[in-house]
């Protein structure tokens, strides 16, 4: 595995592959979700490139972005460990200068659920991605359906730019129990975790529902808020088309279901897709 933190040594460990190319960016702190992509992205790919980035532009004003955990020695490790060929560790200045120009998300995707909670977000993680997709040149790049709304935004973002890169989405890597794997996951304690447990319980009885026959959202979205009170706060329960669009009916096939929830320290997101 060769380690480059240059723009200029990406590009020349590049010129030393030939045949398909893997691409999973990451912000590091490697969790089993993440390793699931590396994973996939390893058995389709004759080659394989991995970024840890802790991207600044993404996070908004008073958000985690100095706290957030960096773990470079056992991320390496595990890169190395999973047949990683090209680990990206770039620092803020080779990513970034001054006076850029700006990609935005979308006018409506962009701006509802997530994009509402955290204005600025989608953009900031738009434009890393679209540097990051550029210079890693791979034919598939692997995201995760945990943020699904990133991985929509990220999918239009390609196809509107007509970029030469297939996105491929990743199932939900949970712990036994069902909490969805997180890097934010570490702030919360014993007590807490249980209690955040209460996400993925929320989403396991909207599924029940659904497959006894409950299809209306309104009915849907109530049971869940009930589950859901063992939260702190929950942030929004939406239940969308795959596009994002909200929906009065369960579309099987057609729908997701997310949820956004603070528990203790961390802000929490999960959805099902139906
Ligand atoms: P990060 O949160 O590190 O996640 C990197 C990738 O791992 C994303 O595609 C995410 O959806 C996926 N992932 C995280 N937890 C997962 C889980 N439990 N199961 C399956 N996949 C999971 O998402 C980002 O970084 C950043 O926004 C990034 C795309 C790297 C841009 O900065």
């Amino acid at each position: 595995m060769v380690i480059v933190r240059t723009i200029d040594a990406l590009q020349e460990a590049k010129n030393a592959l030939s045949g398909s190319v893997g691409f999973v960016p990451t912000m590091g702190a490697l969790h089993k979700g993440h390793l699931s992509l590396i994973q996939q992205a390893r058995k389709e790919n004759e080659h394989l490139i991995v970024s840890i980035f802790v991207n600044p532009t993404q996070f908004l004003e008073g958000e985690d972005l100095d706290a957030y955990p960096r773990k470079e020695a056992a991320d390496t490790r595990i890169c190395e460990l999973s047949g990683v060929d090209i680990l990206f560790m770039p620092t803020v200045d080779a990513m970034y200068e001054k006076d850029e120009l700006h990609i935005g998300a979308p006018a409506i995707r962009g701006y509802i659920l997530e994009g509402e909670k955290r204005p600025g977000h989608f953009d900031g993680m738009l434009q890393v991605v679209m540097k990051l997709l550029n210079l890693s040149g791979a034919n598939n790049a692997y995201f995760g359906k945990k943020d699904a709304q990133q991985l929509a935004l990220i999918t239009q973002m390609v196809k509107n730019y007509f970029m030469d890169v297939k996105i491929i989405p990743c199932s939900i890597v949970r712990d036994e129990k069902g909490l969805a794997l997180s890097s934010r996951n570490i702030y919360l304690n014993g007590e807490e975790k249980e209690r955040a447990l209460s996400l993925s319980r929320s989403l396991k009885r909207a599924t029940k529902m659904v497959m006894a026959g409950e299809l209306n959202v309104e009915v849907i979205k109530k049971e869940m808020l009930i589950v859901l009170e063992e939260t702190d706060e929950v942030e929004y329960v939406a239940i969308v088309d795959r596009e994002f669009n909200a929906l009065d009916v369960v579309e099987i096939g057609n729908t997701m279901i997310l949820v956004a929830a603070w528990v203790g320290k961390p802000r929490l997101i999960d959805n099902m897709w139906i």
